[in-house]
């Protein structure tokens, strides 16, 4: 690694916070962007140095990329709320940093998406703008990696919460599989991929150790909490309808219910890595040990 400065971009977030990380632990000095460095408390002592700035205002960015190797963005939009845009976000504040990057020489550019978004991009146009950015990285010249984890565990938490309300709760017949991966062990792949050939100039779509069907983890957390459940099967329409409701008033909030709801009529099963199992990280939720993330 021989000291090499690694930027993280989308470092306050869940997936750039262990991201962060697992870069310190595997000996790279960290640089954090953030617009409000406070949200980069939790993993503070993971970062060697801060750069404050909004990756949407470019000229919040100058200098971003000095003395940098490698650039990881995990920036991205998760909102219900209607403002700002994808667009804005996931394509325009990525290409900031990625401008950045071509200014101060930098070679190297790993990027986090989606298991399975190009599959669903057609029928789920929120994802266009990042698979926009990643032509737009690969046509750059730099030397790329796109990363497409599935699920992460943060996303069966609310499975579980249902559960501790006594309710196992699937949309449709409950059988698409999933193998949700825990963020530590995504961070451990970016590590990996610095280094490793294999994955640079190319895609990886991975997830935890563990295939799930999306029932089985209800059940999972079922038997964690040793309780009774009632399964409720609910019908898809519902979301649909709701989503298209929404659109003319805030297109992200219907994007997003459409994404939840094609991602659940699917397998959603990666290429399966790490050593974190959703059972232990389920345990941690119902109170027994650490959920090991950021
Ligand atoms: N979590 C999952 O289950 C999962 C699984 C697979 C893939 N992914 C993808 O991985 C990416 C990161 O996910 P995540 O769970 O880490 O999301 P997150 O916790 O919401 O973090 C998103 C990051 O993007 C930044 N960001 C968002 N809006 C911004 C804006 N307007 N200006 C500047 N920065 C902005 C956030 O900065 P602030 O903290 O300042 O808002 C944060 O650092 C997303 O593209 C997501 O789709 C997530």
């Amino acid at each position: 690694m021989d000291g090499k400065t690694v930027l993280v971009a989308g470092a306050t977030g869940y997936i750039g916070r262990n991201i962060a990380w697992a870069l310190h632990e595997g000996g790279y000095r960290v640089r954090a962007l953030a617009r409000d460095p406070r949200r980069l408390a939790p993993v503070r002592d993971a970062c060697d140095e801060v750069f404050t700035g909004e990756a949407t205002r470019p000229g919040t960015l100058d200098g971003l990329c000095d003395g940098v190797d490698v650039i990881v963005s995990s920036i991205g939009l998760r909102t219900l709320r209607s403002r700002p845009t994808p667009e804005a976000v996931d394509l325009h504040a990525n290409l900031n940093v990625l401008e950045q990057g071509l200014r101060a020489g930098v070679r190297r550019f790993i990027f986090v998406s989606v298991l399975h978004a190009v599959d669903m991009m057609e029928s789920v146009p929120v994802l266009r703008p990042r698979e926009e950015f990643i032509q737009r990285l690969k046509d750059s010249g730099l030397n790329w990696t796109v990363l497409r984890p599935t699920g992460a565990f943060n996303d069966m938490a609310e499975i579980f919460r249902f559960a501790q309300r006594g309710w196992g709760i699937v949309f449709g017949h409950g059988q698409y599989r999933i193998n949700p991966v825990h963020p530590a062990d995504i961070g451990q792949v970016v590590v990996n991929a610095i280094t490793d050939p294999s994955l640079h100039n190319a895609e990886f779509g991975f997830g935890g150790p563990d295939t799930y069907t999306v029932a089985g983890i209800a059940d999972l957390a079922r038997r964690v909490l040793d309780r009774r459940q009632r399964m409720l099967h609910l019908p898809y329409w519902p979301v649909d309808a709701l989503a298209a409701a929404v659109g003319p008033f805030n297109r992200n909030a219907s994007g997003f219910l459409t994404f939840f709801r094609r991602a659940l009529s699917r397998d959603m099963v990666g290429v399966p890595i790490g050593q974190h199992h959703l059972q232990d990280y389920f345990r941690a939720l119902a109170g027994d040990g650490d959920t090991g993330s950021f």
